[in-house]
């Protein structure tokens, strides 16, 4: 357990910052904004909403930097926090393993294929000057030969990320969070989700309703009121077209690597 400094009254309840004993680490457009803020909904669970990119950007603050990012919790609250890029970044889990080797990861995955083009339309959104999606993600247009070296190709090649987690963790530490049924059936995920963590069943089916115009679950975190959220326009954006061709030929290239990750977790996706 981290260490209980700057503690605050708060009428009769003693509060503290912790730092964080579960982190949502990737994918980045996987639809870890979604299990944060359902994570949220539970009372015993708290996280700053920004992403703290402790790991990843500010590692040489310390520790205790980190910590204070980190909203007060009353006694059994559980500290989380989500910055997608850590699942990717090298040397991030020998760091995290040493702020604590128990700290349980949250994987959210998604089809390769459509991650990368749901990264692209956010590339797109913010630089509409961005080249098309083909001539990014294949190196030789005539062949289609992926270019490797891109970051919205690498992120999807999901086996090679997991197996340096592998180095310092075990796999029951490791909860990875089907995106595709997340979307179809959130409650489902966020039951296997409360069970990893480690906290009573409090999220349900009741806390969710799906937006048929929005297209995806909007939530609520009263049962009893009828006051909706639903997670802000930027996340489930339209998506470009790409022609089946060129979803087809990077599907291709994803497939062993996809065969590599079920091998190693078990896990089967309906990716194709
Ligand atoms: P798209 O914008 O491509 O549809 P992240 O939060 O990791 O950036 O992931 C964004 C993705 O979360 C969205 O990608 C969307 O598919 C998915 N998502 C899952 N649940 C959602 C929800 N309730 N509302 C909006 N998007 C959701």
């Amino acid at each position: 357990e981290a260490p209980r400094i700057h503690i605050t009254e708060t009428g009769n309840k003693t509060e503290t910052k912790r730092l964080p004993i579960a982190l949502i680490i990737g994918v980045k457009k996987g639809g870890t904004r979604a299990v944060l803020e359902y994570l949220r909904l539970h009372p015993d669970i708290v996280a700053p909403g920004p992403e703290p990119h402790f790991f990843d950007t500010h590692y040489t603050k310390g520790f205790e930097w980190y910590r204070n990012l980190m909203p007060e919790t009353e006694e059994g609250q559980l500290t989380i926090e989500k910055t997608p890029s850590y699942f990717v970044t090298k040397g991030i889990p020998q760091k995290v393993y040493e702020m604590s080797k128990k700290t349980k990861l949250i994987v959210v995955l998604r089809d390769p294929v459509m991650r990368a083009i749901s990264d692209y339309a956010q590339i797109a959104a913010r630089n509409p000057e961005v080249k098309p999606f083909s001539e990014i993600v294949f190196e030789n247009y005539d062949s289609y030969t992926v270019d490797t070296r891109r970051a919205i190709v690498k992120v999807g090649v999901y086996a090679l990320h997991l197996t340096r987690w592998l180095e310092y963790f075990t796999l029951n530490q490791i909860h990875i969070v089907n995106g595709e049924n997340l979307i179809r059936d959130p409650a489902s995920e966020l039951r296997d989700l409360q069970t990893f963590i480690g906290v009573k069943p409090h999220i349900t089916g009741e806390h969710f309703t799906f937006n048929i115009t929005k297209g995806f679950p909007c939530y609520r975190r009263n049962t009893s009121q009828q006051s909706w959220h639903c997670l802000s326009d930027d996340k489930g954006r339209p998506h470009p077209n790409v022609s089946s061709l060129v979803r087809s030929k990077l599907a291709n290239f994803y497939r062993p690597f996809n065969h590599r990750l079920y091998l190693m977790t078990g896990k089967h996706f309906d990716w194709t």
